[in-house]
């Protein structure tokens, strides 16, 4: 399917070299996480981005707890010097179900448990809830505003049932999460962000009307990188570069395994899931295809729960597409990732 292209601003990285930017050009993000060590990375992909101003960030619970999640973030920010970014605390339990987190990949704490005695407070997280923030800048920039989110749906669920135009007060949602061959990575055929919380999910995927863009489990898995080109990148010396290379030394360890590459989509290599939602937000032409469809959860199935269904054949007679990316652009990929610890 054709992917509809941004104007042309918000396309270009820079304008000129010299000439400052034009903040009220600029992309207005609002970023949802479940702070780990691929959500941190994005993070830092879209702060390093000229072209984009990051207005808030939000925080679910996920990966790690609520406060761990929150505590993430502000260490992200400290790190790229961007204390000024305000971050709000949101859901710390999914819609139903029980609370799952993946701290065998991320850490205790998320991070790779390599911990920063000089990270900043809990204390320094904004007094509002996340989701009446979010509400609060969807009217603000009504049409302008690209939502990316990296964990589970549970604030975005939220501010639907709470305000249900918030979907189409949104220029566009990315998502990580989902998959688009029953692959899975929590379980057979569920992966995290989903099976965490699978009715946020469900409703996200039936009742948002914006464009959504969604990264799967399979696509970031075929969109793998080198374990030479990681190595060079977390050893540029820079000392983002440097906090990459630390909060991911336990997941990578994992993710070279010979148990983990027979596990994973496509074989042996890097993959920093939540990057390729964030990379697609930041600069569409890293989409080089996508499948347009409409796109739900399985709720019910014993072994299915979680699972992202793509109706190809209409069957739900529904209006509301998505595109389900199927395709980077992996120079263009790489480039991001690399601009994201310089
Ligand atoms: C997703 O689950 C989390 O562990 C990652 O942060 C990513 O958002 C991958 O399935
Ligand atoms: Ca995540």
């Amino acid at each position: 399917a054709v992917v509809p292209a941004d104007p042309p601003c918000c396309a270009m990285p820079h304008d000129h070299p010299k000439k400052p930017h034009d903040h009220s050009k600029k992309q207005k993000f609002l970023i949802d996480v479940d702070c780990g060590t691929d959500d941190a990375q994005a993070i830092m992909m879209a702060l390093a981005a000229p072209a984009v101003k990051v207005l808030a960030i939000t925080c679910v619970a996920g990966n790690t707890s609520l406060d761990n999640v929150c505590k993430n973030v502000l260490r992200v920010l400290k790190v790229c010097d961007r204390n000024e970014i305000p971050v709000y605390r949101g859901a710390d339990t999914p819609i139903l179900g029980i609370r799952i987190h993946a701290s065998d990949f991320h850490g205790k704490d998320g991070l790779g448990d390599v911990p920063d005695p000089t990270a900043p407070g809990i204390e320094n997280i904004q007094k509002e809830h996340a989701v009446d923030m979010m509400i609060k800048l969807a009217n603000k920039h009504e049409g302008k505003l690209t939502l990316i989110a990296t964990g589970p749906l549970t604030n975005l669920a939220l501010a639907l049932r709470m305000d249900p135009t918030f979907p189409k007060k949104l220029k566009d949602l990315y998502i990580m999460g989902g998959n688009m061959e029953s692959r899975g990575n929590t379980t057979a055929c569920g992966e995290f962000n989903f099976v965490a919380d699978p009715e946020a999910a469900f409703m996200v995927l039936n009742d948002f009307t914006c464009p959504i863009y969604i990264a799967t489990w399979e696509h970031t898995c075929r969109s793998k990188l080198s374990w030479d080109w990681y190595d060079q990148w977390v050893n540029m010396g820079t000392e983002k570069a440097t906090f990459i290379k630390n909060i991911y030394a336990k997941s990578m360890q994992y993710s070279r395994s010979e148990k983990e590459v027979k596990e994973m989509v496509s074989g042996a290599g890097f993959v920093s899931c939540d990057s390729y939602a964030m990379a697609a937000a930041i600069d569409k032409s890293t989409l080089t295809s996508s499948i347009e469809t409409v796109v739900t959860v399985e709720l019910n199935g014993k072994f299915t729960r979680g699972m992202m269904v793509l109706d190809l054949i209409d069957e739900l007679k529904r209006t509301n597409k998505a595109f389900v990316m199927n395709g980077c652009d992996m120079e263009k990929f790489k480039v991001l990732m690399e601009n994201s610890v310089k």
